[in-house]
């Protein structure tokens, strides 16, 4: 009896020697480093690139990014089987979104992108969009998607899909990963639709404040105090 309790005390401290042998770099970081909610998020990025306090809270973990992008990728592959879409990314928001979705489509498609600037974005937007980057494909005739981070006034979307009906595509829809319908201005809807989110300023995962945070793996809210100051 005795000998079998050596042996296991033998077994248990050997198990603990090869766990750290094999995985010497397995620490555990405080605060849940991984976007999880409620987490002490400046330890995110190793070097505090981005504080804690520019955020009020994580509004989408990666975990449910990832969840929803395949999700949506499950219903245009079921939408579009024995056709081949062309995936039109709205830059820059988009261009995160669109990389995850495409990769995680059965589907095979093409991709192109526009980049577009709004006059007057906000409160008193003329819904007028200037063209910065056009698309570099013909749509006549195509099965076209556009892409879109987040779908707000819908003032963007609306002008955009104006503009490609006059090069007679077969179809349009649309696709966005975050939609506020609290706040549109124009009568549209997402084919599409990720999640809806409450009015609030979000960053990451191709969204940006004066350019910062679209590197982001996780969606968050900014701090008042970060567009107020
Ligand atoms: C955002 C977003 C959409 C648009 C949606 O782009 O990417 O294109 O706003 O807003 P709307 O529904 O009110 O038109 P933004 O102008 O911030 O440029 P960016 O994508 O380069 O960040």
């Amino acid at each position: 009896m005795k000998n079998i309790r050596i042996i296991a005390l033998i077994l248990a401290v050997l198990m603990v020697i090869t766990t750290f042998a094999v995985f010497p770099s397995c620490t555990v970081k405080p605060g849940g480093g991984s976007g999880e909610k409620g987490a002490e998020i400046d330890n995110y990025q190793e070097g505090g690139a981005y504080m804690n306090a520019d955020f009020s809270r994580i509004l989408l973990t990666e975990a449910e990014i990832a969840g929803k992008v395949r999700e949506i990728a499950g219903r245009i592959d079921r939408d579009y089987e024995n056709r081949q879409p062309l995936m039109v990314g709205i830059l820059k928001g988009s261009f995160i979104f669109m990389a995850d979705l495409v990769r995680a489509m059965k589907t095979p498609c093409a991709v192109d992108f526009m980049a577009v600037s709004s006059y007057g974005k906000g409160s008193v937007s003329t819904g007028a969009v200037r063209i910065l980057k056009d698309l570099d494909t013909s749509i006549e005739g195509k099965d076209v998607i556009l892409v879109e981070d987040i779908l707000d006034s819908g003032l963007t979307l609306s002008y955009i899909i104006d503009l490609m009906a006059r090069s007679k595509p077969s179809s349009v829809r649309i696709c966005t990963l975050l939609d506020k319908p609290e706040r549109r201005k124009v009568p549209i809807s997402a084919d599409y639709p990720g999640f809806g989110i409450p009015d609030e300023f979000v960053v990451g995962y191709g969204l940006d404040y004066a350019e910062k945070y679209r590197n982001l793996p996780y969606i968050a809210v900014l701090s008042p105090h970060i567009y107020n100051s």
